[in-house]
């Protein structure tokens, strides 16, 4: 648990406060989305699989400190936090979930290369909006993004560049050794094709999905997957009668969207929000709804024009009889993080705009139409959240406590008037501060349960 994800310990200043939340709440989406999804995260990639490999291209190319793995003709494992060559065959292997690669043979690649030409789209239009509402929304919050996203695309490039070899490097080494790469663009038609295919079966159907989520990270690629009509295709894949498919289809789209806000835009177009809702609202395995619910977060947050629909929509309802279900305490968890998130998120909006004058006036006027807190009091959240406090495990605590934090000038009444929030929250202070004293005799003065005692102990004052 990182440090700055928690809530200061005292209320102290209110605006203080909200400034640290809302710091803290920029990047928590991003993170969060990292810790679980991204598979170039250097600091949990191992490299027992490498070791196996000796061959003399990994002499040469294991200069570097890379987490690029460097496969050979045989069927390996790939780390979780390992990067293939482009052009390398992945492939899931649905028994034990791994990801297994090896080098492609070049007859192969030509047949791919042949696939991947026949189908390309370029005449994919993308200027039909379903009402003239909706275009003008977005061409509004299309300008305010590409400002935004150029200033990201140079960081995410200086960052790609630090990570990794240009890919010239790379295919200049694989060219010495024969092997043919194929562009990332290249791929990703190949795996579209393979996923749209009738003739395709499950398995390959979510091996394709598996595959392209790991292109999606890298937003030009995201970017160029809605070029040729990509996106469509595994929004359309949401639709799929197969769980698995819909399961696979989010996990790529929340990848896709993270950040990228053409994409966003583009999705909500595309149907995606209510198509994500659909499931979140039927019966559906819970793996597929922890993948959708983080589509869910991924296409909203930064996106003020996609919260005004989700609360259109009626997602709000559709959150509330997820977390009310039994057995989706994991869910609830994520859905109040989402909520605080989009509340925090908001009002930071608000604050930078008045501060600094450097939001776009429509992005603000956006979020001023996002009517959050009033969808989030009359629909009952003040009570959900107030009893999902009483969920075991720190982690959980911790997420409804910043919650409960955000929403507190919203719900104070509420709170008041609930016996069993009091109840609660004087015996969560008698559990942490055991905890906490614990902790200091450890020696460590910055304890993770100190800090989850303040949020509790600034709680029980507010509340008074
Ligand atoms: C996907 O398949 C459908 C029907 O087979 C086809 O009309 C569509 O063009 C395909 N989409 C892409 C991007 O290949
Ligand atoms: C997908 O499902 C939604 C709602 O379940 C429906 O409105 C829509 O027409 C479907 N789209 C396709 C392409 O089947």
């Amino acid at each position: 648990m990182a440090p700055q994800s928690r809530p200061p310990s005292r209320m102290a200043p209110l605006g203080m406060l909200l400034g640290l939340l809302m710091a803290f709440c920029f990047t928590f989406c991003l993170s969060r989305q990292n810790q679980e999804f991204a598979l170039t995260n250097p600091e949990k990639s191992s490299t027992k699989e490498t070791e196996k490999t000796e061959t003399k291209a990994e002499e040469e190319l294991n200069t570097e400190v890379l987490e690029v793995f460097h496969p050979t003709h045989e069927w390996q494992a790939l780390g979780p936090g390992q990067a293939v060559p482009a052009g390398s065959h992945v492939r899931v292997n649905l028994q034990t979930g791994a990801r297994e690669v090896k080098l492609q043979y070049e007859d192969k690649f030509r047949n791919n290369l042949r696939g991947s030409k026949k189908g390309k789209r370029l005449d994919v239009n993308t200027n039909t909006y379903t009402s003239q509402d909706l275009k003008n929304a977005l061409a509004k919050f299309k300008e305010g993004a590409e400002v935004e996203s150029s200033k990201e695309d140079k960081a995410r490039q200086a960052e790609v560049k630090r990570l990794f070899r240009p890919i010239e490097e790379l295919k200049k080494d694989f060219d010495e050794l024969n092997v043919v790469i194929e562009t990332d663009m290249q791929i990703m038609v190949r795996l579209i094709n393979k996923f749209n295919s009738s003739t395709s079966s499950l398995e390959e159907k979510i091996a394709a999905l598996f595959d392209l989520e790991y292109y999606v990270h890298q937003m030009d690629n995201a970017r160029d997957l809605l070029s040729f009509g990509g996106l469509q295709v595994v929004i359309n894949g949401l639709n799929s009668t197969e769980p698995l498919v819909k399961e696979y289809a989010a996990f790529v789209l929340g990848a896709a969207f993270s950040s990228n806000p053409r994409v966003q835009v583009e999705a909500v177009e595309g149907g995606a929000l209510q198509k994500l809702l659909v499931i979140l609202a039927t019966e559906q395995p819970l793996t597929a709804k922890k993948k959708v619910l983080f589509a869910l977060c991924s296409l909203l947050r930064h996106f003020p024009y996609a919260q005004q629909q989700f609360l259109k929509l009626g997602g709000l309802q559709v959150l509330r009889s997820l977390v009310q279900e039994k057995g989706t305490e994991v869910l609830a968890v994520r859905v109040v993080t989402l909520l605080y998130d989009l509340v925090t998120e908001k009002m930071f909006a608000e604050e930078e705009a008045e501060l600094t004058q450097d939001t776009s006036p429509e992005k603000l006027q956006q979020y001023r139409q996002v009517h959050l807190l009033p969808g989030l009091r009359e629909q009952g959240w003040c009570e959900i959240t107030a009893h999902l406090l009483a969920l075991p495990g720190h982690d959980a605590r911790e997420k409804v406590l910043q919650t409960l934090g955000a929403l507190l000038a919203t719900c104070r009444d509420h709170y008041r008037r609930d016996p069993s929030l009091g109840r609660t929250l004087a015996s969560l202070q008698a559990e942490y501060e055991a905890l906490a004293s614990l902790e200091l005799q450890d020696g460590e003065d910055e304890g993770y349960f100190r800090d989850l005692l303040g949020s509790v102990k600034s709680l029980l004052k507010e509340l008074r």
